[in-house]
């Protein structure tokens, strides 16, 4: 079918969008071009039109810890949110460590998702994610794993690391590298500093990522492969990163939302909510965190999305899981930095659609013709307040809950079908 998105907003510009099937014919200025009366016509003015994204971090906890969220709960959330594919980690139960699990995942998708948003499992590194012993890396990667990473367990090993980086380049996966010296500051609950002495809660120190993140670079350098350093908290990390650029290393970066929104003093009155690991930083980490995402430092965004049921977060700072619900969110979070004027629509283009496709070797809707027709509208002016009753994830467990927010994805098309 023939089909026109009439009069969106695109990179300020007024626009229409013409596709038919799964495919961009051609985005022209609005009226620039006629509609001809075959054509279904979909009026968009006031709304913003954008790529669908991508999520390159997410966790969806199935199978094994389906009472927090479910392959189709979880894709429910990221097609609401403005997310066409989203990467899933291994830490299920059992682990996404044989091609049995991979399978299983993707079949979750395609069963209560036919038409998107698509789901692009992770592998294990390690058997288990026990850090001792490599996953069949290749295995995975045919039954369809699109990246390896050891998740939130991080290798203490820096042979296990290396074999690691070199298995998955035989296979074309690049590695995404949860950083953390699993030997400093164990059993931490928040970041070291000012709050963390104020409130007597165990820190661990910015050290802490920068250090593994500079041994993985290092290791980067040494063997010429890529390394993909995951959720960047800290100013240092961001200062190791530059520096591994400026040598021309293939390292490349994520952040979240939460790191550009919040510091460690939402953790005041022993917030347990705001529980995340790596951990929220200082004020001046934020700062720096918000500089690399403009400047290119860091290449993506990602929601981390680490959904769990309200009685694992509403307890003491020291028995509260760590993480945050981020897909239905994410969106609205970072369009408010472009409201803000602290980032360029087309830099939010790039951070969650444009470079996470060229990172992880998938397509994107560059709008351009033949891209495929995956995008949504996005209505910039609506208010909202997010409550467990609208969020489309199971876990509720988001610091923005009961916040009012601005601006909301309004409308999905995947493959060229509107979703809702
Ligand atoms: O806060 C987090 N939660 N960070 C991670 O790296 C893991 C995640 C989870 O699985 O809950």
């Amino acid at each position: 079918m023939y089909c026109c998105i009439h009069n969106a907003k695109h990179l300020e510009a007024a626009v229409d969008l013409f596709f038919e099937d799964e495919k961009i014919i051609t985005m022209t200025p609005c009226g620039h071009q006629p509609i001809p009366d075959n054509c279904l016509l979909f009026d968009a003015t006031g709304l913003v039109l954008m790529p669908s994204f991508i999520d390159a971090h997410v966790h969806l906890r199935e199978p094994g810890f389906e009472y927090k969220e479910t392959i189709e709960s979880g894709l429910t959330a990221a097609l609401y949110g403005g997310f066409g594919q989203v990467m899933c980690m291994a830490n299920t139960n059992p682990v996404n460590d044989t091609a049995a699990v991979t399978s299983f995942m993707l079949q979750q998708a395609t069963t209560s998702h036919p038409y998107g948003p698509t789901l692009h499992p992770i592998a294990a590194a390690t058997k288990g994610l026990a850090g001792t012993e490599l996953a069949p890396l290749g295995e995975l990667k045919n039954a369809g794993c699109v990246a390896v990473s050891n998740d939130g367990r991080p290798l203490a090993s820096t042979e296990i690391m290396r074999r690691v980086m070199e298995y998955a380049a035989d296979f074309g996966l690049t590695v995404i590298d949860h950083c953390e010296d699993p030997t400093l500051a164990p059993q931490w609950i928040m970041n070291e500093g000012e709050v963390s002495s104020r409130l007597g809660l165990k820190g661990q120190p910015v050290v802490g990522e920068a250090l593994q993140a500079a041994r993985d670079i290092m290791l980067a350098e040494y063997l010429h492969l890529p390394v993909h350093i995951a959720h960047v908290s800290s100013a240092l990390t961001v200062d190791v990163i530059a520096f591994a650029k400026s040598r021309g290393i293939a390292v490349t970066a994520e952040t979240c939302p939460h790191y550009l929104l919040l510091d460690d003093t939402a953790l005041e009155g022993y917030n347990a909510s705001c529980k995340v690991s790596p951990p929220l930083r200082a004020a001046k980490d934020r700062a720096a965190l918000l500089k690399a995402i403009q400047d290119g430092t860091i290449d993506i965004l990602t929601t981390d999305h680490a959904p769990h049921a309200l009685h694992e977060k509403l307890t003491s700072m020291d028995q509260a899981l760590v993480g945050f619900s981020g897909l239905d969110l994410a969106v609205t979070l970072t369009w408010n930095l472009v409201r803000e004027n602290l980032l360029a629509e087309d830099a939010l283009h790039r951070l969650w659609c444009r470079t996470p496709g060229q990172i992880f070797h998938l397509p994107t809707n560059g709008f351009a013709p033949n891209d495929p027709a995956d995008f949504f509208l996005f209505d910039p002016h609506v208010t909202w307040v997010p409550e467990a009753d609208n969020l489309y994830s199971r876990g509720k467990n988001t610091p923005f809950l009961g916040q009012e927010l601005t601006g909301r994805v309004k409308h999905h098309w995947l493959k060229g079908r509107q979703l809702f």
